[in-house]
């Protein structure tokens, strides 16, 4: 199980000691929240961040593209470094041409699914994905409720996983904190997110150690 923090929940104005903090707390990769203000309402940062952010930390970095026809940046945020990439499945008419590209190029391919969109949506990409990341809270804001709702939807993914013998992580994003990891854990995921599960925590490798032990 690996735990990726969520810098969107960081204090931004020392986000040079906010990404070395989680770095030495034991963090496995980056999470980074790309939000464009079109597909999400709200907006964060874009490439030139991440390339600044890739030259502090060994840490892999898992971009997370909230963007609207991410096909046209896709090249921009791997050359900026992120080994890892996902975009979502409703934000783009043409999902197999992006991860085509990904694979091309030799990065990580995620495809990311909202709370409300069924698997079912994205079982022709499962076996072509390295990572399907599902949403429990809407995108957009950090620090919001856990949607205990899409559960099931991460044990449907997971099973579906076993049962064709693809070889696709589960990436498991909002609302997460020690309270409810242990239920996300059993459910299938195999990397949790964490924003304010971490980083408003006091102490951040107490929190990401929590986080990753927690098995229901
Ligand atoms: C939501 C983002 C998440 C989120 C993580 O739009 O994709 O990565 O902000 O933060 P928490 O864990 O606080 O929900
Ligand atoms: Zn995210």
């Amino acid at each position: 199980m690996k735990v990726a923090p969520s810098i969107i929940a960081a204090n931004f104005s020392q986000y040079q000691r906010e990404i070395k903090a989680v770095e030495g707390a034991g963090a496995d990769l980056l999470h980074l929240d790309v939000m464009d203000g079109v597909f999400v309402p709200n907006i964060t940062f874009g490439p030139m961040i991440v390339e600044a952010i890739k030259d502090l930390t060994k840490l892999e970095l898992d971009a997370h593209l909230m963007i609207t026809h991410p096909e046209k940046y896709l090249k921009q945020f791997i050359d900026a470094g992120s080994g890892w990439l996902s975009f979502h499945c409703e934000a783009t008419q043409n999902p197999s041409r992006c991860i085509d590209y990904m694979h091309e190029r030799g990065v990580k391919a995620g495809l990311a699914i909202n709370p409300d969109t069924p698997f079912g949506t994205v079982t022709e990409f499962m076996d072509r994905i390295d990572y399907l990341l599902i949403m429990t809270v809407n995108p957009g804001f950090y620090g919001q409720k856990f949607i205990t709702g899409v559960l099931p939807k991460i044990e449907e993914a997971k099973n579906y996983i076993g049962r064709q013998k693809i070889n696709c992580m589960v990436e498991v994003d909002g609302g997460i904190n020690v309270e409810n990891a242990a239920r996300v854990c059993s459910a299938g995921a195999d990397i949790i997110v964490a924003g304010a599960g971490v980083f408003k925590a006091k102490d951040y490798r107490k929190a990401i150690a929590e986080l990753r032990c927690s098995r229901g």
